[in-house]
């Protein structure tokens, strides 16, 4: 079925300007691009986008870096969107991640890995509702 996730371009990739190099991989794998802004998320913004991870090790880092520079948040829409979408990306840890991806083309670290995807359908509503509202969409 044709589903949606959602994306953020994180800030190691708008920094070395690939916003434009990710969207064509995402675009390339069958995704379309039905919501996009780019922004600077606030402290809380990215906390509570994360509140899943406040307990781990790497949440004050990771919000540290989530607001160290522009994002581009996107509402990405394809059969199968959400599993598209993290084949495309590739393992979190870039050491990992399969040839052709986009974390293996461009991600800097774990942390600094330039994208993050939904990782289910549930959160990516969850994940879509936080960012946007409904008339931003167009499908
Ligand atoms: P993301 O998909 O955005 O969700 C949580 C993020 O935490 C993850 O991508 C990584 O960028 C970041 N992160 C930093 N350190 C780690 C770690 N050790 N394990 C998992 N995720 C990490």
């Amino acid at each position: 079925a044709v589903t949606r996730t959602f994306s953020i371009i994180k800030p190691d990739a708008t920094r070395r300007n690939l916003t434009g190099a990710v969207t064509k991989k995402l675009e390339e794998a069958g995704l379309r691009v039905v919501a996009s802004k780019r922004i600077r998320m606030s402290r809380e913004q990215a906390e509570g986008f994360y509140a899943v991870h406040k307990e781990r090790p790497f949440f004050a880092d990771l919000v540290a870096f989530m607001i160290s520079g522009p994002v581009v948040v996107q509402v990405l829409e394809g059969e199968d969107a959400v599993k598209r979408n993290r084949d495309i990306m590739g393992a979190t840890n870039p050491a990992n991640a399969d040839e052709g991806t986009i974390r293996k083309e461009y991600a800097e670290s774990i942390e600094a890995n330039s994208v993050h995807g939904s990782d289910s359908e549930e959160n990516a509503a969850i994940e879509i509702a936080y960012f946007f509202k409904p008339d931003e969409i167009v499908g």
